[in-house]
């Protein structure tokens, strides 16, 4: 009971409801239901073609579901459009990395923080006074996000130009500079040197603790049970555990999905 004004039940930050996603005659994903509360990372988890990175697009925006739907702090945002939802607050990177790779560091993160497209990042530069007064609010916030990530040193090199590891940092920090309170990660560590593999799992805990609530789709199961607070399993297209890492390990269910 709380004493004095309306008790509150913080409700999920993310609540998806029988998701299935159909790929003409393929059911990629089948009546999905999960939930991702506030400050928790959840790894989103199962074998080759589970449908872990058709749901992640079907929760970002770039694939439509087919019948269920997706809450976002309880707006519906089934339909929506990516950009909408990253106004509203759920940011995601790709199993292959979309920098740009024609900017800098720096305008990758300009261009976010903007909410800019790269194509226009000159014309967004430009304006009056007031547009002025934005730019360079937002450049102080992209070199504040460079020093936390320690890459000020990278800022001028371009997309092109870094490395696996450096290039999933980017990715990250660029989401961040849309000041989301979801972030999904779609296998983050792929072509990733092992240091920076070590220093990635580091930044997902601190962006956590930072208040931001994390799905990461992560092959590594080592990875999984350093960083993750839950795991949902999926196989063949449907959710077949929801648990901490070592319930969902000596599941039954889980170990035929990985091992059958
Ligand atoms: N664009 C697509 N068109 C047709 N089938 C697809 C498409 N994307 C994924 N699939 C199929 O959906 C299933 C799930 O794939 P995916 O979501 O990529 O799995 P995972 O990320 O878990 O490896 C697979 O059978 C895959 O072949
Ligand atoms: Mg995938």
């Amino acid at each position: 009971m709380t004493a004095g004004g309306p008790a509150v039940t913080a409700g999920p930050v993310l609540a998806v409801s029988e998701v299935t996603v159909r790929f003409g005659g393929v059911v990629a994903v089948r009546d999905a239901s999960l939930e991702l509360r506030e400050k928790e990372v959840v790894g989103l988890i199962g074998p080759n073609g589970a449908g872990k990175s058709s749901l992640i697009g079907a929760l970002g925006g770039q694939i439509p579901v087919t019948r269920g739907r997706v809450l976002l702090g309880g707006a519906d945002i089934t339909a929506a459009p990516p950009h909408r939802r990253a106004r509203l607050g759920l940011c995601r990177t790709f199993q292959l990395t979309s920098t740009f790779d024609d900017l800098t560091v720096f305008e990758n993160l300009l261009v976010a923080a903007l909410g800019a497209d790269g194509s226009r990042l000159r014309s967004s530069l430009a304006g009056g006074r007031a547009r002025q007064a934005r730019v360079a609010a937002a450049m102080d916030s992209v070199w504040d996000r460079l020093t936390e990530f320690d890459m000020a040193e990278v800022a001028n090199l371009y997309g092109s130009e870094l490395s696996g590891g450096q290039r999933r940092l980017v990715e990250i920090m660029r989401c961040l500079m849309r000041s989301p309170r979801v972030l999904l990660l779609d296998e983050p560590m792929v072509g990733v040197a092992p240091h920076l593999v070590e220093r990635i799992q580091g930044e997902c805990q601190r962006i956590r603790d930072s208040g931001v609530s994390i799905i990461i789709v992560e092959h590594a199961l080592e990875v999984v049970q350093a960083i993750c607070d839950r795991v949902v399993v999926m196989a063949s297209g449907s959710v077949v555990a929801q648990a901490t890492y070592a319930e969902a390990m000596s599941s039954g269910a889980v170990r035929e999905a990985y091992f059958a």
